[in-house]
Parts: C-alpha cells; structure tokens; sequence
C-alpha cells in the first residue's frame, strides 16, 4: 500500500505548485504548542515567512496531501521564528510568544534528531502514510549522521503507543530538565521515545 506515496521535502522542485502553496500553509498553521488562541491568518503571519521547508516533509497519496512531519537537527527546527513577525502580528505580546516559541523549538534537549511534528490526515489515516513519514526521517536523519530519532508522544494513547512500538521506538530512560520540557509536560503526559537508526 505505502507505494502509492511518495514523501517529499516542502522545498522539493517536484512537489506540484497548488499543492506546495497548501502545504507550506499547512506547515505555518501546524505549530500547536502555541495553544489556541492563535489561529488561521495570525499562525500564518507568525510562522510562514520563516519556515524552514528542508526541515518539513509532506507525503502524497492520490494527487492529495496526506500527510506531514517536521523535525529539528541539533536545535534547528521547522520555523526561525522572527521577533519582528511576532511583534508586528501580536503587539508587545509578540515578545513572549516568540520567547516561548524559541524555548517550544528548543525542546530537543541533548537529541539531535527530534521529530517536532508528524500527522497522517483525516481520510489517510491507517494507509502507510505515517509509518511512510518516519522511514522518510529515518532516511534524512542518517544523511545528517543522527544515531537515533526522537519524539515526545503520548503513551498513554492507545493507537499512538502502538504506532510508535510498531516502528521499533523505545521509551528513554532519561531526560534532562528544560523549559521546552516543562511546556511540553502541560499538554499532557507525553513521553520521550527514541528509535536507533545505525
Ligand atoms: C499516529 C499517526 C501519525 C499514525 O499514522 P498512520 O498513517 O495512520 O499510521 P500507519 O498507517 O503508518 O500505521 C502503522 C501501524 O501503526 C499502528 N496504528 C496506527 N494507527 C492505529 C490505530 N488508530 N489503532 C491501532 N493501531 C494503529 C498499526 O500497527 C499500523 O499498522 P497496520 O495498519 O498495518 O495495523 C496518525 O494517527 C496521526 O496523525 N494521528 C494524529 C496525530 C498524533 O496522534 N500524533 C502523535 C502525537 S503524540
């Protein structure tokens, strides 16, 4: 099944134009951990002029986006987030979002390799698209001389914890204290997992 689908970075030539016009939207209205409060034009305004689209993938299947995921290499992630877009869009409000996002961004603690987003869509779900994203990571991650990839996911979900222990992620046994941790921690009890790739 996961032949059908093909993953690609949101920079790639081969990606078709309507379709990396949505996908790089997408990738601007994906950053979650900013809460709510922050939706559609303001998330696009904040985030779609500094996206890093080799740090963004996106899988196709049936001429549609199907998915995509995002990771951070030795604290280079998804987004550069600008003080000037945060403050232009949000006031001096923007100064604390942007902090908290460059601590959110951060989060990867010593990992060197982390997956910061991974979604399979409504309607391509249980296709392969998201088993599809990681060997994609697994790939680009052995590019960047990465050992292992890693996550903070929701292990006490039951399909996420069988995703992730299907693909032969483990629970690690320890982590260190970061400000990105502790904001991580609010939005649930999510746990670090890690795949060796050597
Ligand atoms: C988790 C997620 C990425 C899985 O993507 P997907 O494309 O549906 O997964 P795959 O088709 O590659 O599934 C691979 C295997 O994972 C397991 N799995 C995936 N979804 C499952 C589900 N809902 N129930 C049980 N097992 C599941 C199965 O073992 C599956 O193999 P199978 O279909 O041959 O039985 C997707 O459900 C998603 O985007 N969820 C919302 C975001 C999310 O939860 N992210 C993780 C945050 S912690």
């Amino acid at each position: 099944m996961s032949r059908a689908i093909t993953v690609l970075p949101l920079d790639s030539p081969t990606l078709p134009p309507g379709l990396r016009e949505a996908a790089h939207a997408l990738a601007a209205e994906a950053r979650g951990t900013l809460g709510q409060e922050i939706q559609g034009a303001a998330r696009r305004a904040l985030f779609a002029p500094s996206l890093r689209p080799g740090h963004i993938i996106v899988a196709l299947l049936d001429g549609k986006i199907a998915g995509m995921a995002s990771f951070n290499f030795r604290g280079s992630g998804p987004v550069a987030p600008r003080l000037a877009d945060f403050v232009n869009t949000l006031g001096v409000a923007g100064v604390w979002y942007w902090a908290l996002f460059n601590y959110v961004e951060m989060r990867t603690g010593t990992s060197d390799f982390y997956i910061v987003g991974l979604d399979a869509f409504d309607g391509f779900k249980r296709r392969g698209v998201g088993s599809a994203l990681i060997g994609e990571l697994c790939r680009i991650a052995r590019q960047y001389g990465a050992e292992a990839i890693e996550a903070d996911v929701r292990m006490d979900i039951a399909f996420v914890r069988e995703f992730y222990r299907r693909l032969g992620f483990k629970p690690t046994r320890y982590r260190p204290f970061s400000i990105g941790w502790l904001i991580t921690m609010t939005n649930g009890p999510y746990t670090r997992v890690s795949l060796s790739i050597t």
